[in-house]
């Protein structure tokens, strides 16, 4: 099988999940706040989802701005079907990460542990929910699993 096309029945999508600033942190960082599961543990986890689902499951993290938004270009070379983000902080300041999700135009889905609505106000908005194909908040690591089967779901139908 290979991912992007499709095998017999079986339609296989490349999915690129990216996590931003401080997530590398997981586990060890304000656990009561988002948790006492490791970036690994849920990066593993999102790939068994993503096997079940009939999909290829990709993670990279960065906590560099210019990083992640490099890594958004160079999925629309890599026939990636849709993005999982959480843009950490950088989803409440970069304009530049919204400018990349706008030119390659692949669907994504923005999610984050927290509830990002009750906490802080510099919090509640982010430059990248407007233009998601979904948000999913304040669910734990649950948020990424659910991003993920809405994100899975959201391609199938179109
Ligand atoms: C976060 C919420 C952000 O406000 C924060 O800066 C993070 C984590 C979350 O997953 O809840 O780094 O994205």
């Amino acid at each position: 099988m290979f991912a992007g096309s499709n095998v017999g029945r079986v339609i296989v999508e490349l999915i690129l999940v990216l996590h931003g600033p401080n997530l590398n942190m997981l586990g060890k960082r304000e656990p009561g706040l988002y948790g006492a599961a490791t970036l690994e543990s849920i990066n593993s986890r999102l790939k068994s989802l993503g096997a079940e689902l009939n999909a290829m499951v990709e993670t990279q993290q960065s906590n560099h701005e210019g990083g992640l938004v490099t890594m958004v270009q160079q999925a629309a070379e890599r026939n990636v079907a849709g993005i999982l983000i959480n843009p950490g902080a950088y989803g409440h300041t970069s304009i530049a990460l919204r400018d990349a999700f706008l030119s390659v135009q692949i669907p994504f889905v923005e999610v984050h542990l927290s509830n990002i609505y009750a906490r802080e106000p510099f919090r509640h908005h982010t430059y990248l929910s407007d233009i998601a194909a979904g948000v999913v908040v304040g669910m734990g690591e649950d948020s990424y699993f659910c991003g993920l089967r809405g994100l899975l779901a959201g391609l199938r139908k179109s």
